[in-house]
């Protein structure tokens, strides 16, 4: 993708005068602002509506860039030199004199930190002198944004710049893993469990259920349509969307298809935006045909699961 300075200066600009923003990454977008300022992380969860207690995930350019904030130890070093820049979040522990802003971890003394590899953002943060605090740029409890249109869906005027970066190329949030102690899976995600399994060579526990971290409503409900959803569907009622896994020869006007020929990276990439096309068609519901528990079909799964406590 061709990196537009003019752009990114103006991100620049905005995000140095603690604005907040949108910017693309190959996950989801993010709304973004300076890590290391209070005023700017408050922007972010009052735009978002986002519970305070939920902290915040900081995006660094790379590791150099990391080492006065968080201490580092050696399933770190092994997962960083695997992935990164990539869609891994990985949870450390904050140094005393990290400059991170206590608004944006809720005073915690963990970090949530990702290397994001959409080459317009990684301009942009080589650019910065600081990191960018940035959750999913969508509304507390909805469905992720994957492109520019959907986060000016979401935020409309209010936001004051998002940084264009086309289409996110995996369309699912990072894969969280907590490296404090015994490595363990917080959140599936687009980096298959399987690979960071096989790059620590050790089996990691999936511990993806609700924490003490977010708000039981938040909790209750989370990457919704905004209708409700069926799940394991064979059929559907009156008035409600087929979301099916692959292209079926027998069409109909209600069937929307996430892949052609059933492959879950398609489908993974097309999910938040298949959910968003349906919703604007007014139907009541969406019935989804059954999806594959393996690979990025069970991070499809728990998207579902979670969208469907409607
Ligand atoms: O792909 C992604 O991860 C995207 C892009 C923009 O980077 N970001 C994203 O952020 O999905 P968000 O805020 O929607 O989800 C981050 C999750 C939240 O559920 C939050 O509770 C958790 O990370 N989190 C943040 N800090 C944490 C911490 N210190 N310990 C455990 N979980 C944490
Ligand atoms: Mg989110």
């Amino acid at each position: 993708m061709k990196i537009n300075l003019a752009n990114i200066k103006k991100a620049k600009k905005l995000l140095n005068k603690s604005e907040c923003i949108a910017i693309p990454t190959e996950t989801v977008y993010g709304l973004a602002a300076n890590a290391y300022s209070d005023r700017a992380c408050k922007k972010i969860f009052e735009l978002k509506k986002r519970p305070k207690n939920n902290p915040l995930i900081v995006h660094f350019y790379d590791k150099k860039n990391l080492s006065n904030d968080c201490s580092f130890n050696s399933s770190f070093i092994k997962l960083y030199k695997k992935f990164c820049p990539g869609p891994i979040t990985f949870i450390l522990d904050l140094k005393k004199t990290s400059k991170i802003s206590k608004i944006s971890t809720n005073k915690k003394n963990t970090l949530a930190v990702r290397f994001p590899k959409h080459p317009v953002t990684r301009k942009l943060l080589k650019e910065l002198k600081f990191p960018l605090a940035a959750p999913s740029a969508n509304l507390s409890s909805k469905v992720s944004s994957v492109c520019s249109k959907d986060v000016k869906e979401d935020f409309g005027k209010k936001i004051k710049y998002v940084l264009e970066g086309g289409n996110s190329t995996m369309g699912l949030e990072s894969t969280i893993v907590d490296l404090r102690n015994k490595p363990k899976i917080l959140r599936l995600g687009s980096l298959d469990v399987s690979l960071i399994q096989k790059a620590l060579n050790r089996k990691i526990k999936i511990n993806n259920k609700p924490s003490k971290i977010s708000s039981p409503g938040q909790l209750r409900l989370h990457y919704s349509p905004g209708i409700p959803i069926r799940l394991n569907a064979k059929k559907t009622k009156i008035n409600e969307a087929f979301l099916l896994i692959k292209k079926e020869k027998k069409h109909k006007s209600n069937y929307y298809y996430l892949s052609k020929s059933g492959n879950l990276k398609e489908a993974a990439k097309n999910l938040y935006s298949t959910l968003r096309k349906i919703k604007k068609k007014k139907y009541r519901s969406i019935a989804i045909s059954k999806i594959p528990n393996k690979g990025l079909g069970q991070t499809i799964n728990d998207r579902l699961i979670r969208a469907s406590k409607f």
